[in-house]
């Protein structure tokens, strides 16, 4: 989708909002109308007041004080509806219009500039069509096994569940408390562990809670970046940027692309400043801190081992195990 019709899409959601709101308060009025008939004269009352000015405005006499009348008239009226609802049994805004949003009114603007809801709403979008093609659905909490996890021997494979079970229980909370300001992951550990398992699973359950989560491998988000910095993404996306501000960004299988230098300082841009920000970022790769210190020097390595909490994983290639259990991958 292109920046366009992603706005598109954005603005259709907002107008459906303020449709929505002025259906129900049709609902309420012809309720209250019905229940409340004393109401009922009043709203009749007040449609026709509200004519009145318009005509007293139209026919352009000077008549301020007329005007300033009929509206003390209405704010009287107003206060007797609010009373008679509230001894009904209503609350006093009953027949208000509710908004999604106050500061708009569902409009998206607020002087012609964006608000806050419609650029929330567009980021939304945004990471859904980029999460679309992730097996993101496929992993989940209910999903992990702990018996999966082997050591050679039995004190060795004893060990090993005690170790992921406490970064399971770490992962799970990490989920269920998340906000803007929750920590950093690095999961780091051999092949075919959990990591990339757990990362979906935490990923799911914060993009339920409404939370703007962009997942995807950092091979595949570079090239994409690439691609639009030297121009050869008409699209006009700025992967880059939704990449620096998304809730949060789990990079999976760190380590998978080349040592360019474009690769490498793009990754140290998005890592820096979404540090500043203090927005969090979950980071997998099975590399160790030798080959990582290799790959991206000394800048990135100390970030990502000092304010990133490790989590690392053990345990035999699950892929394996399923394996020679005759399971399906
Ligand atoms: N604890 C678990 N319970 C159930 N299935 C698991 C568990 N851990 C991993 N799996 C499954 O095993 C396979 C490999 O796991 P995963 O892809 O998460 O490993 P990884 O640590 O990300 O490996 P890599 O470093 O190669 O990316 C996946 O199909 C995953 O769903
Ligand atoms: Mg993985
Ligand atoms: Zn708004």
């Amino acid at each position: 989708m292109t920046n366009k019709m992603i706005l598109n899409v954005a603005l259709e959601e907002i107008h459906h909002r303020r449709n929505m709101g002025n259906a129900e308060n049709n609902m309420h009025f012809e309720e209250i109308n019905r229940k409340i008939p004393e109401i009922g004269e009043i709203n009749s009352q007040l449609a026709k007041t509200g004519m009145e000015i318009m005509g007293i405005i139209k026919s352009g006499e000077n008549v301020s004080g007329k005007i300033e009348d009929l509206k003390r008239k209405n704010t009287q009226a107003q206060s007797i509806v609010k009373k008679l609802l509230k001894e009904n049994g209503y609350p006093e805004d009953y027949l208000q219009i509710k908004y999604t949003c106050d500061k708009c009114f569902d409009t998206g603007f607020i002087n012609h500039d964006r608000c806050e809801c419609l650029k929330k709403l567009i980021a939304n979008i945004t990471a859904r069509e980029m999460n679309k093609n992730s097996q993101i659905n496929l992993c989940s909490f209910d999903t992990f096994n702990i018996d999966y996890y082997q050591g050679n021997d039995m004190e060795t494979t004893r060990k090993y569940r005690e170790i992921m079970t406490k970064i399971y229980r770490y992962c799970k909370k990490y989920a269920d408390n998340f906000s803007t300001e929750s920590d950093n992951i690095l999961m780091f550990g051999r092949t075919g562990l959990g990591k990339t398992h757990l990362s979906l699973a935490i990923a799911n359950e914060v993009l339920q809670k409404g939370y703007n989560v962009l997942y995807d491998s950092s091979l595949n988000y570079l090239h994409q970046i690439e691609k639009e910095y030297f121009g050869r993404d008409q699209m006009g996306n700025d992967t880059l940027n939704v990449l620096m501000s998304a809730d949060l960004l789990i990079l999976d299988d760190f380590g998978t692309e080349f040592d360019k230098s474009f690769y490498v300082s793009t990754i140290y841009n998005i890592i820096n400043t979404r540090l500043n920000r203090g927005l969090p970022t979950i980071i997998s790769t099975n590399m160790n801190y030798e080959e990582m210190l290799e790959k991206y020097g000394e800048r990135i390595c100390s970030r990502l081992f000092t304010v990133y909490t490790g989590l690392e994983f053990v345990g035999t290639d699950i892929r394996l195990v399923k394996r020679k259990l005759g399971m399906q991958n």
